[in-house]
């Protein structure tokens, strides 16, 4: 591989380190735990992890710790600073002994399922230090949740004598990190499970887990190409923006950028359901801004939006709700995608029909077409950037003929998703991912399984983290999926009363007619502590006491 100067001198970083993870660590166990809802369903579902305590790693004595094997995969979407989980994860292993060994399964779980892998090697590991992507050994989207796949990876863990397995990923993949610690727990295969919380999406946290590692980095490089659109559109003077920005489906990226660069406008989706707003309020919203501003002679301006805020459009959820059970149907998995859209009106209700019918045709489309592995609609397809700049468009024509509206509104449009997934991590994801690869080591040779690796008090300097383990049941819950209740890792959305959603909300109003832009420039890895070291905005006011 060819390597830039950055990336060169990149690889020397050292991530910082928590102080118990920085010499000989012991485990201090917590009180017993309980699921965040439907307790009895849950505990039912997971007799052998249900309970556990939750576990913290403070300084110890020297211990030995017979040889082990380990196996690591990638799960879903890439985020910054999954390769330092991997070098976290190694480096904590060959502490503990150096004959351990750890093992990638390669392009996500379904290396597991068909014993695809790769030895990881101190010389790999080190062409991997501090950069972003997860090409190490690949991810993927097979879903793990049947049987014969569990047996699959039992065999392929067998064969390297494995002991211990680490799932790297989101709410979905930690869920069935559960699903599978519970299955070899129940069989006695002696094989624990260890998950890790990624996702550039922030929507993995909880009372346990401050933030999903690629939150920071993914959102700071959206924040400095936002920053460079703003400051080119406060230039030129002649464009309205419009950014749609990834996160499935929560907004908290959308809502970090903008706490990030004081946009003009930037939807919230959770706010949007909140407020029982239709597609047509939104575009009021949007275009009275615009108005504002034109009045003021400003016929410029920068939009962010959430990619999943169709989702949240009450009718539009109700009818996604409706579309997801009819796709899940037997017989839907019979039929070609061209006859998957009449397949699906041909089941809706006449309130979804005519909801359904008034979308734009693309729209409405996708909305009908297959789901990722996960039974998620694949919202990254769907251009709402433009969909809502045409409808802006129409109503501004009409406002105009009324008199109401005397600019010109010319649009450009950007969609920001892969751009930051496999940026080179902030030295935040640098040093986060790093002590959460430690910490899995840890709870691994402390025999732990069913638990997800943590790091808390993370908007301290590194060496004040804490790092341990919460057992995954403590965060699910039941929640209908494909048809069918399912227990599943609670999705964490844009709290309304949450001390970021409260900051913008504070703001919006000036930031819309204003030009109140900020400029965040791009992620810094040397320098002062200030412009290298700062959490997202988003964790600074969450954790502020
Ligand atoms: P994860 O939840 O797996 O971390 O992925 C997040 C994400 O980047 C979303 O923001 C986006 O909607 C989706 O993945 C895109 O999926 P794909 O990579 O399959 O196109």
């Amino acid at each position: 591989m060819q390597k830039s100067p950055l990336q060169i001198a990149r690889s020397n970083y050292n991530p910082k380190m928590p102080v118990a993870l920085q010499g000989f660590v012991a485990i201090k166990e917590g009180e017993k735990t309980h699921s965040v809802a439907d307790q009895k369903e849950i505990e039912k579902l997971f007799p052998n992890t249900y309970g556990l305590p939750v576990i913290s790693l403070v300084p110890g004595e020297k211990k030995v710790f017979p040889e082990m094997n380990v196996g690591v995969i990638l799960s879903g979407g890439q985020a910054p600073g999954g390769h330092n989980v991997i070098a976290g994860l190694f480096d904590g292993l060959k502490q503990l002994n150096p004959n351990n060994k750890l093992y990638g399964f390669l392009n996500g779980p379904s290396g597991l399922i068909e014993g695809n892998y790769l030895e990881l090697t101190a010389a790999i590991i080190d062409e991997y230090r501090n950069t972003g992507g997860f090409d190490i050994i690949g991810s993927g989207r097979t879903k793990l949740e049947e049987i014969w796949q569990f047996d699959k990876g039992v065999e392929a863990c067998k064969k390297l004598n494995i002991k211990a397995i680490v799932i790297i990923g989101g709410d979905d993949s930690n869920t069935n990190a559960c699903v599978l610690a519970e299955y070899y727990a129940a069989k006695n295969y002696g094989v624990q499970v260890i998950g890790c919380p990624k996702t550039i999406d922030g929507d993995l946290k909880n009372s346990q887990i401050e933030t999903s590692f690629g939150f920071d980095t993914a959102c700071k490089t959206y924040s400095e190409l936002i920053g460079n659109i703003e400051r080119d559109c406060n230039s030129a003077r002649k464009y309205w923006h419009f950014i749609k920005v990834m996160g499935r489906s929560a907004s908290h990226i959308a809502l970090e950028c903008a706490l990030q660069t004081q946009p003009n406008i930037c939807l919230v989706s959770e706010e949007i359901e909140a407020k029982a707003m239709s597609l047509d309020d939104i575009v009021d919203y949007i275009a009275n801004a615009v108005c504002v501003r034109a009045a003021d002679g400003n016929n410029y301006g920068t939009v962010i939006i959430p990619e999943g805020v169709i989702e949240f459009i009450p009718a539009i959820k109700k009818l996604i709700a409706q579309l997801n059970d009819v796709l899940a149907m037997p017989e839907a998995k019979e039929i070609s995608r061209d006859e998957q859209v009449d397949f699906a009106k041909s089941h809706l209700t006449e309130e979804n029909l005519a909801v359904f019918n008034s979308l734009p045709v693309g729209v409405a489309r996708q909305l009908a077409l297959d789901r990722d592995p996960h039974g998620n609609v694949q919202v990254s397809l769907i251009e709402t950037e433009k969909l809502l700049s045409t409808m802006v468009a129409q109503r501004l024509e009409k406002l105009k003929k009324e008199g109401k509206y005397v600019g010109k509104f010319g649009t450009q449009h950007h969609f920001f998703g892969y751009e930051g997934r496999c940026a080179a991590p902030s030295n935040f994801d640098a040093d986060y991912c790093y002590a959460l690869g430690t910490s899995a080591a840890q709870l691994i040779a402390n025999g732990k399984t069913g638990y997800m690796a943590i790091v808390k008090n993370t908007t301290a300097p590194a060496d004040q983290w804490i790092a341990g383990g919460v057992p995954i049941t403590m965060m699910m819950n039941m929640e209908r999926r494909a048809g069918e209740m399912k227990p599943v890792i609670r999705k964490a959305l844009v709290e309304l009363d949450g001390a970021p959603f409260k900051e913008f909300a504070a703001h919006r109003d000036e930031w819309a007619r204003k030009t109140a832009y900020v400029y965040p420039g791009p992620i810094q890895y040397w320098g002062p502590t200030e412009v290298c070291d700062q959490p997202t905005k988003t964790l600074a006011l969450e954790q502020a006491k």
